[in-house]
Parts: C-alpha cells; structure tokens; sequence
C-alpha cells in the first residue's frame, strides 16, 4: 500500500510548468531554444510597486497580518470592483490570497463534498481539475469548438447541469486560448444560471486587463446581477501589472463563503506575504500607466503570431479577444510524417517534435483538454517571436 494519499493519484503535476522546466533545461546545455510556454507576462513589474514594497520592508510591515489580508487592501479591492465591473462589495466579502491559485483552491476545499460537479468548459487552464479533484469534487469538462472561437454554448452549459453541480468555472479572456466573451455572450450563459439556482459561479477574471481592439471586459455578476448572490469574482495582480512571483490574488463573493475560505487559509498558509500585500495595495491604487503601455504591446504582438501562424502549413488560428495566448489547431498535420520518420499522432507528439527538432517549446492542447490544438504564450519579445514562428512554418512544411 502507498505511503501517498488516494487523493492524490488522479492529480497530475501543472504540465505548462513541467514544459517551461524542460525548455529551461535544453536551453542550459546550450541548445538554442525559445519557449512559448509561460503564462507570465516578459515584462518587469512596475518601478511604484517594487518602491512600494522596499518602503513596507523600511517600515517595518514585515509580520503576519489578518489570515485574508490587510483592510486597506481589502478596501482597495472594493474600490477596484466598483470602478472597474460596477460591483459593490465590503471589505468583509473580499478575501486576499497567496495567488489567484490560492483563492480559488480556497473556494473549492472550502464548499465540495463527495460526489459535487464542477462545470469547466474546455480547453481550461490546467489547474482547474486537479484543484476540483483534490477537493473532493468531480470536474465535468464541456468541450466548446474551434467554430465557436471556442466560447461555451448556453445549449452545452444546460445540458452539463446537473442536480449535483456546484459550481460553473468561468475564465474570460481564457487561458489557454485567450478568448473574450462579449456582454451579450455572457449573458446568454447567466440567462441559462439564472433557471438553476443550486449552481454558483467561480469567475477567474484574472485576464480582465488584458484584452484588445477595445474589447469591453464584462464578468457575471455585473452582467446578471440576479447572480450577485452565488457569484465569488476573483482576480489579481499577476497578470495585470507583471507580478506573477508577488503572489497576491483576491476575490469577493458573499460573506459566508468568504468567511469559509478565511477558515481554509489560516489553517494552511496564514496569510499572503505582508509586503507584496502593500506592493499590490500601489498596483490597485497608484498609477495605471504600465497597462496602457503594455496593452498595445501585447496586441501587436497578437497579431503578429496569429498572421504568421494562419500561414503555417495544417494550421488554423483563431484571434482571440484577450490574454496573451492562441490556440492554434493542428488538425491539418495529424497523420502526417516528420522528415525523420515520426508519425504525428497526436498534439502531444506534435509539441515534442517541434522542441527536439526546432527548439520551439508550446504546450500541447491534451493538457488543456480539447485536441488537436497547442498553445502558444506571446508573452516574449517580437523578434524572438518571428524566429519561433519562422520556425513553426518551417516544421509544419516539413510534415508530409
Ligand atoms: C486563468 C488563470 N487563473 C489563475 C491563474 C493563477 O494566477 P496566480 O499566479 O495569481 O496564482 C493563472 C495563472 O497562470 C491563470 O492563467
């Protein structure tokens, strides 16, 4: 018998991490490797945030503090919900956590009994399953299509309710495929929640920030305020200002549930580091500029993959609204042939050829739960973009 927890036996470990780790491993015995695989921003976090924090450390605000976080940061997040989604809240209806990672593992251990379902329209960022597998929960992936811009359906979202579903997970702009529900989209799923008052929704809004050709960023509670009630709004700075090693994320939802989660995090890790608290309090409240510049940044950078990618042999690539990810399908490469003799069999295959051959790491979609796709992370500079997607076309011609 194993020494480990059942529990753990279904759980996979992060398999972006696991590519990221390998490409940093080719590129330290000195092959030339360029990876595409990092969900973080390549940018430095902003120089107000990094004074705000040296300025914590001067002053000394280096102990623990609340379990779920400082009150002017909880009242900072108020603040940006009203002005950001037009949601009110109060500070006791926020709760801040070591990451978005952390909130919504809090929210899931906090509410899931045996047997519960968890809504996760796929492809999903990795975590989410396994979160709701450690938590008791069964995860209950609904595919979307390529044809849909890969948006969930209200007639596949009906037909995934069940009278054990807990919670719907909603991620927009997604990760990974960086799509962008519009206000009338959203509204057509909260339409379909509104019918099914036992399910809540966990909205990971953590991309909300980033999104382009003006694409207005809308989240549920806002959309249908008739869901305020079994909504939890989580968000962070991670992605937003370039602090994804900070680890502050936030959510607000109603007191009670809230008030469960505090209970889940000061049983395990206490509270959030005392000084990126005050680092994300000055990204709340300071100056904005760094999302006015790295916004263009990252859409010209969009393009510029999404244009090169569509000109790859076999590949279709749709523009997502957000994020900054795509989802390319590599349906027009299964079946074929590398020049060494390797049948491409699957999306997995696909993302291991294109890193042994050409040094180009991406995630295949398997890990994402919708095939045969990868994921490709824009988050790097353009020129070592055009050379990967250079190299891409490249790989893809050479398949026959
Ligand atoms: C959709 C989504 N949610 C949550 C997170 C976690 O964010 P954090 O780094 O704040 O824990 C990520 C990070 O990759 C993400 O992509």
């Amino acid at each position: 018998m194993s020494f480990l927890a059942k529990s753990l036996s279904r759980v996979k470990p992060s398999p972006t991490i696991a590519i990221t780790t390998k490409a940093g491993e080719l590129k330290a015995a000195g092959r030339d490797v360029i990876a595409l695989s990092a969900g973080e921003p390549d940018f430095d976090t902003p120089d107000n945030i990094k004074a705000a924090a040296k300025a914590a450390i001067d002053a000394g605000k280096t102990k623990y503090t609340a379990p779920d976080g400082i009150i002017e940061l909880k009242r900072a997040v108020c603040d940006k919900f009203k002005r950001d989604n037009n949601l009110d809240y109060t500070p006791e209806q926020v709760s801040i956590s070591t990451g978005g990672k952390q909130v919504l593992y809090n929210a899931l251990i906090a509410t899931l009994n045996p047997g519960d379902e968890v809504i996760i329209p796929a492809p999903y960022w990795v975590s989410y399953p396994d979160m709701v597998l450690l938590g008791g929960g069964t995860p209950v992936p609904v595919e979307t299509r390529i044809e849909d811009n890969f948006k969930l359906s209200p007639a596949a979202l009906e037909s995934a309710i069940t009278p054990k579903t807990k919670w719907l997970i909603f991620n927009s702009p997604s990760n990974p495929t960086g799509a962008g529900y519009s206000r009338a989209e959203l509204k057509a799923l909260t339409d379909v929640l509104v019918k099914h008052p036992h399910v809540w929704v966990m909205t990971d809004d953590m991309y909300e920030h980033l999104a382009y050709d003006g694409f207005e960023f809308c989240t549920p509670a806002e959309v249908e305020p008739k869901l305020y009630d079994r909504t939890l709004t989580v968000n962070g700075v991670s992605k937003a200002y370039a602090m994804t090693g900070w680890r502050i994320g936030y959510a607000a939802g109603p007191a009670e549930l809230i008030k469960a989660m505090r209970k889940v995090q000061s049983q395990s890790t206490s509270n959030p580091s005392s000084i990126s608290q005050w680092a994300a309090l000055e990204a709340l409240t300071g100056p904005q500029d760094y999302l006015d510049m790295s916004r263009p940044i990252f859409q010209k950078r969009r393009d510029l993959v999404v244009d090169m990618l569509n000109k790859a042999d076999g590949l279709i690539c749709p523009t997502p609204e957000g994020a900054f990810y795509v989802y390319p399908s590599i349906a027009g490469c299964i079946g074929k042939s590398t020049p060494k003799g390797v049948k491409i069999e699957s999306d997995e295959v696909f993302a291991t050829e294109l890193l042994s051959s050409t040094g180009v790491a991406v995630v295949f979609g398997a890990a994402f739960g919708l095939s045969p796709n990868f994921r490709v992370s824009y988050a790097t500079s353009e020129s070592e973009l055009i050379t990967a997607c250079t190299r891409i076309q490249e790989f893809c011609a050479s398949l026959n």
